[in-house]
């Protein structure tokens, strides 16, 4: 038996090395936590149980039979983070460039099938240089093989991508059908094809940080949620992220213990500038409303004029979307709507209450965005809220003019509770471009077509730029003090808490894209 032992440990420390000690000593010189290390940072301390730390390849091609690592460039197995259980895999560069064989695809496919059979989040980390080349269309199968289970487990557990190395060619696809997909700055990359392919195809001279590292992802292309400093903030922000989410579809978020108390917010009163040209800090008023420092954005810097996050209200889990009249006024455009519309569908796929915050001036006009589809990217926004069943409630700041204010979250397209403060101004649009259309006729008369043009404006302000023809018709629930904001919304959340909504019989609504 001793020497069996022996034989059992010399393989697993043999696999504890991965690629071995030069690779680690490269991996960390690159700033870089090697797959264990990753793993053990994020999961309570303990609890990881590996599974397939012995798998190794089959290839024979290219004399890689002689070439074989135990684990074979991935980690992967279970454990928990704060208590909750997790699946999780790691790809270990030191072994293969963290490359994707068969062998290694079909232990990602093992534990992504015990995490959705189970009902817990499935976490990926990802560092690896793509297809295993010796491998060919056997590697292809087993992107594949994930990328399909990626489908069946969408909304039924979350998945989180973190990309902490390269992610190149096919390899993307995994974490783009993910929920969310972190990355980490400097050391992370992420295109379909690279610098070479690229400058050979159109003669660009790119390199790879600036073709699909952290930065160009987290504010040109908005593929990347979250950008992180190094190796253990992401790890960090991932523990974080999951805190807000539930371990899967049929359950709710866990709720921090909570007394409700007075909730008055006095700090809210004075954010609403009395100018309705002149912006405001939307995030002061987010932190206003939420139980302190508990606001998780995603998407910081893509498409600022609109804000999203979680944070949590009376000590449970919301979801935020925020029009930011701080940047380009609030306008809904293409990058803002698609970036709203999935995270509504997130929270709405996974039991997350959403607030809306809205301060819209209506959607950017433009070749620009007529050209690149704003009917239709508008219109995914439209729909995401319009199929949420989760407990939705709305709560007008300032603007919420034209068909914008049908998009977000109106009563119309089955908000549940619709506020307004007494700053709002419900209209088809701002009273001065109204005066201009339909008493054009009337200025162009008038002997002082300036003065005249005031007088009108002020007469359409005086019917429309407030918050209560909207409310005589129902459109608007209450209009309520900006400081019972907090406490209102606790209370609408809680009367809301058990809702349900019998959705008729379909395959899948075919939202537009
Ligand atoms: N298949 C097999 N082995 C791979 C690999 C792949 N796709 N990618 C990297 N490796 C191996 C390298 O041969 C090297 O092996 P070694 O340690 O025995 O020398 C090791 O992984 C590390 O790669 P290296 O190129 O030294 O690391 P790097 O940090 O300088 O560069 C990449 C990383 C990812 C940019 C580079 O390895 C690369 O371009 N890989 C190929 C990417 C690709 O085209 N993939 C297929 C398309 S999906």
């Amino acid at each position: 038996m001793k020497t069996k032992i022996k034989t059992l440990q010399e393989k697993l420390d043999l696999a504890y090395l991965g690629g071995g000690e030069k690779r680690i000593e490269k991996q960390h010189q690159k700033k870089k936590l090697t797959a264990r290390e990753r793993i053990l940072y994020l999961l309570d301390e303990g609890s990881f149980e590996e599974i397939g730390a012995l798998v190794t390849h089959r290839t024979k091609d290219f004399g890689m039979e002689d070439q074989k690592f135990y684990g074979d460039g991935v980690v992967t197995g279970y454990g928990t983070i704060n208590g909750r259980l997790v699946y999780v895999f790691a790809q270990d560069f030191t072994v293969f460039g963290g490359s994707l064989s068969e062998t290694h695809a079909e232990k990602i496919c093992k534990v992504m099938d015990m995490a959705l059979n189970v009902g817990a989040p499935m976490i990926g980390l990802n560092d690896s240089g793509g297809a295993r080349i010796q491998e060919g269309v056997r590697s292809l199968g087993g992107y594949a093989d994930i990328f399909y289970r990626n489908v069946q487990a969408s909304g039924v557990i979350p998945q989180i991508s973190a990309i902490m190395g390269p992610c190149a060619g096919g390899a993307v696809y995994s974490p783009a059908m993910t929920d969310f997909t972190m990355m980490v700055q400097d050391t992370s990359y992420m295109f379909v094809t690279g610098p070479n392919v690229v400058k050979t195809v159109t003669n660009e001279e790119i390199t790879s940080e600036e073709l699909g590292g952290a930065s160009t992802h987290s504010t040109k292309s908005g593929v990347a949620h979250t950008v992180s400093a190094n190796d253990v903030e992401c790890l960090e922000d991932l523990k974080k992220l999951l805190s807000y989410i539930p371990q899967n579809n049929k359950e709710k978020p866990e709720a921090l213990e909570y007394t409700l108390g007075e909730e008055i917010r006095e700090e809210l009163m004075d954010i609403v500038p009395d100018n309705a040209n002149k912006p405001y800090d939307i995030k002061a008023v987010i932190e206003g409303i939420i139980d302190h420092d508990s606001f998780y954005e995603i998407h910081k810097d893509y498409a600022e004029n609109i804000i999203v996050g979680f944070a949590r209200l009376g000590g449970k889990s919301i979801g935020i979307v925020a029009n930011n009249p701080m940047f380009l006024a609030g306008v809904l455009d293409v990058n803002s709507s698609k970036k709203a519309a999935r995270f509504v569908r997130f929270c709405d796929c996974f039991n997350i209450p959403l607030l809306v915050l809205e301060d819209v001036p209506g959607f950017l006009p433009g070749t620009d965005q007529e050209w690149n589809g704003i009917i239709v990217n508008g219109a995914k926004l439209l729909y995401a809220f319009s199929e949420a069943t989760v407990p939705r409630v709305t709560v007008i700041t300032r603007k919420a003019y034209g068909g914008a204010y049908d998009v977000m979250n109106s009563k119309h397209i089955g908000s549940d509770m619709n506020y307004a403060w007494p700053s709002a101004e419900i209209a088809v649009m701002g009273a001065k471009g109204a005066a201009e259309i339909i008493f054009k006729n009337e200025i162009a008369k008038a002997d002082d077509k300036q003065a005249k043009w005031l007088e009108k404006e002020a007469e359409y302000a005086e019917l429309f730029a407030n918050p209560y023809s909207a409310a005589e018709r129902g459109f608007i629930d209450e209009v309520i003090l900006p400081n019972q904001t907090r406490k209102k919304l606790i209370k609408a959340f809680a009367m809301l808490e058990n809702k349900k909504v019998n959705k008729p019989d379909r395959k899948h609504g075919n939202i537009p894209l």
